[in-house]
């Protein structure tokens, strides 16, 4: 080996662990096991859009400047608890945002859960087709993860979304662009209940409990210790006066696209 090739090859692996102990501290940990695709049936889905009421997102008047408001988002799914979570929502009255993976609506039986938020007023967002860190990828590989997830609900369920979370808050001037292009906002939030890496329902229920008025709160309806926790910070925060809203009711309007917001 030549004398100037041991400090170079030295340079080398330094760079090479302190990368990839900054990308381990940032990643969180993969989706979930996807269940295999369920074909989507056609008669269905033409019935469904033929009884769509025009005009979603349905939303419902606010004026978030004055009452105390709250934006409940719940990212990652469909997955298997979100339909116990649906009914907890509905019976208590309660709206709120869910980023949808496309890939998890693609497992979905057929879309019944993304139909199901969009009957019980909920408002549904873009989390990509497969939850990559869209700053990280190629232009091409950012616009393909947004247009087949937005492509697959509106199939689906007649929607065309208005809004969009990157994963892991993966953002920058070209993924804004694109999502300009694509006609969705970016919605980030300001709790983080950190529910992915704390299963634990009381933890969940205080963080999310510590709320401001337009607080985005961040949430997963992929883990059951999240939908355990709903009771509870529902309870918490409705005696604090909190009124629970999507996120374009948290705006009184659908946001602006490309745009990043983080709050009211
Ligand atoms: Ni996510």
């Amino acid at each position: 080996m030549r004398v100037w090739a041991l400090p170079l090859a030295l340079l080398a692996l330094v760079a090479c662990v302190t990368e990839s102990v900054a990308h381990r501290r940032q990643a969180k940990p993969p989706v979930v096991v996807l269940p295999r695709p369920v074909p989507i049936d056609p008669v269905l889905v033409a019935r469904r859009l033929a009884s769509m009421q025009p005009g979603w997102p349905r939303s419902r008047r606010f004026d978030c400047s004055r009452i105390k408001c709250v934006a409940l988002t719940f990212d990652d799914g469909p997955g298997e608890p979100t339909g116990r979570l649906l009914d907890l929502l509905k019976r208590r009255d309660v709206r709120a945002t869910f980023f949808v993976i496309g890939q998890m609506v693609a497992a979905d039986q057929g879309g019944r859960t993304v139909r199901r938020m969009v009957d019980d007023g909920h408002e549904l967002g873009n989390h990509s087709w497969s939850h990559p860190p869209l700053a990280e990828l190629p232009l091409e590989a950012v616009r393909k993860e947004l247009q087949d997830t937005d492509d697959i609900v509106e199939r689906l369920t007649g929607v065309r979304m208005r809004v969009m979370r990157p994963p892991y808050g993966s953002t920058d001037d070209d993924v804004a662009e694109e999502t300009r292009r694509e006609g969705l906002a970016q919605i980030l939030w300001n709790v983080d209940t950190l529910d992915w890496r704390d299963r634990v329902s009381t933890t969940v229920a205080k963080r999310a409990g510590e709320a401001k008025p337009g607080s985005i709160v961040l949430l997963h309806d992929i883990h059951p210790s999240t939908v355990d926790a709903v009771p509870a910070l529902l309870d918490t925060l409705s005696r604090k006066g909190y009124t629970f809203v999507t996120v374009s009711e948290l705006y009184g309007r659908t946001p602006e696209p490309g745009m990043m917001y983080t709050e009211r």
